[in-house]
């Protein structure tokens, strides 16, 4: 498993960053990446540095880090929106878009920081040499700027996702509702390139298309300047902000290590925590859900929060466990929903499904409205472990690699019968099979003798010089 996993992140490196996939995605993807990043490391700590660096050499003056950064020696058809749609470094410039390389203009989740914090953590002697953590500090505290200060759109300190794409979950049931006020552009005005690539039943549906075209071509046409855009589409959503407090407490570790200041870092997180709970918590569905901000105050049952709770559960609603700080009782709620009757893990299904059972919108098979996905799994794995649920994070983390594994390391899953749907050899669930398979290589690290571990010979194709294992006595898995 091990071998095969490297070998699509052998396969999938371009020479300065990985691909999640050859044919469906040709270029470079921020969260990909960052979950690329976090296995990489026990590959090629130099690697995952470079995937990390590549990526934020492409950020926006503004401080935003943009959703896919393109590669120009890939032909402009090979994926749509191209960098013609999005036309970043002249519609951009005012938001400080870069002039020597092309990229979207929205964003993806915040996890940048996590990754370069544990991206450091396999590797601080090669991460010290190069300067790692000084280069990608100032830049990630200005991401993160970015979305406190711009995307602050409901003002009480949770970041909004402005397009579907953003939050990553692009055709999550959750985006339906504040979907419906978009007028999709005109079926004829675009031509998807994903589906030479995918299934049409694993894909969005050309309405969904049309509506993200819109919304796109919206944010362009007004300089993807946020105070300025109307953003039609709104949304507080629970995954995009535990990432972004999660990779907050990440950004407190990497100030220690450079002798900076933690605490400003800590109290965001908390403060970060603080709002998910009284914005988006919901006691009745027992998990987060998203708030629409553009979406009418229900009469005489407004929240005072502004917009109105969506009524969808979504995975996305789960990973909040990801805060250490989430008050007991919301924690023990989580874990009760996780394994109840609308994400049935461990009963109806072996892994945590995109969206809810039994909602209507749930589809086993089309992208984000239902399919089990590995980098959700991995998270949620992460989450349990945070509140002391290592039992039920082993028994995920086992099935999650025999699903990586039985299913040529998929995009997707049918939850219900775990059979692969969308890409193959896709990029992060590779990674973060290389990861679930390093945590497991602690556990048995103490009965291999360091001799035995340092004789270990880099996978082909990766330079002796850059692979983990080559340096005896290095200290192994360091868990934040
Ligand atoms: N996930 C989107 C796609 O399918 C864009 O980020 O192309």
């Amino acid at each position: 498993m091990h071998s095969a996993a490297c070998q699509v992140l052998r396969g999938n490196w371009t020479g300065t960053s990985t691909v999640p996939s050859r044919e469906l995605y040709p270029h470079q993807w921020s969260w990909d990446s960052a979950f690329i990043a976090i296995g990489l490391r026990h590959l090629s700590p130099v690697r995952a540095q470079q995937e990390i660096e590549t990526l934020l050499s492409a950020q926006w003056g503004d401080g935003r880090v943009p959703h896919i950064v393109f590669n120009r020696a890939v032909p402009l058809d090979a994926y749509f929106p191209s960098p013609d749609f999005w036309r970043s470094s002249t519609a951009g410039a005012d938001a400080g878009a870069p002039r020597g390389v092309e990229t979207s203009g929205v964003v993806q989740p915040p996890v940048h920081a996590l990754a370069a914090w544990l991206v450091y953590s396999a590797d601080p002697h090669t991460s010290h040499r190069r300067g790692f953590l000084d280069r990608v500090y100032p830049r990630l505290v200005a991401w993160h700027r970015y979305l406190a200060g711009h995307r602050d759109l409901g003002g009480h300190g949770l970041a909004a996702v402005v397009h579907p794409w953003e939050p990553g979950m692009d055709n999550s049931p959750c985006w339906d509702g504040p979907l419906e006020r978009i007028e999709p552009a005109a079926p004829g005005s675009f031509h998807r390139a994903d589906l030479v690539h995918g299934a049409a039943s694993d894909r969005p549906t050309d309405l969904d298309y049309g509506r993200y075209v819109r919304l796109a071509a919206e944010y362009r046409d007004h300089g993807y300047r946020d105070a300025e855009a109307p953003h039609s589409f709104a949304v507080e959503d629970p995954g995009f902000n535990a990432l972004f407090l999660a990779s907050e407490y990440a950004l407190a570790r990497i100030a220690e290590v450079l002798d900076g200041e933690p605490d400003p870092h800590r109290r965001r997180a908390a403060a970060l925590t603080e709002a998910l709970v009284e914005r988006l918590w919901s006691p009745e569905a027992g998990q987060f859900l998203c708030r629409d901000l553009r979406a009418e105050p229900d009469t005489g049952t407004g929240d005072g929060h502004g917009g109105r709770l969506v009524a969808e559960r979504s995975a996305a609603g789960l990973l909040p466990l990801l805060a250490p700080e989430l008050p007991r009782p919301v924690v023990e709620t989580l874990l009760r929903t996780v394994s109840g009757e609308h994400y049935g893990l461990g009963s109806l299904v072996r892994l945590l499904p995109s969206y809810d059972l039994c909602g209507t919108g749930f589809d086993r098979h089309r992208y984000w409205r239902g399919p089990a996905w590995f980098n959700v799994n991995w998270l949620l794995e992460r989450g349990l472990r945070q509140h002391g649920a290592h039992a039920r994070a082993d028994v995920l983390r086992a099935e999650v690699l025999h699903a990586a594994a039985a299913s040529r390391f998929a995009e997707y899953l049918d939850p219900y019968t775990g059979q692969g749907r969308g890409a193959v050899d896709f990029g992060w669930t590779a990674a973060l099979t290389l990861d679930l398979l390093a945590q497991e290589t602690a556990t048995d690290r103490a009965s291999v003798p360091a001799a035995d571990r340092a004789s270990v010979p880099a996978p082909a194709g990766v330079p002796a010089s850059e692979y983990v294992s080559a340096s005896a006595n290095r200290p192994g898995y360091v868990a934040p």
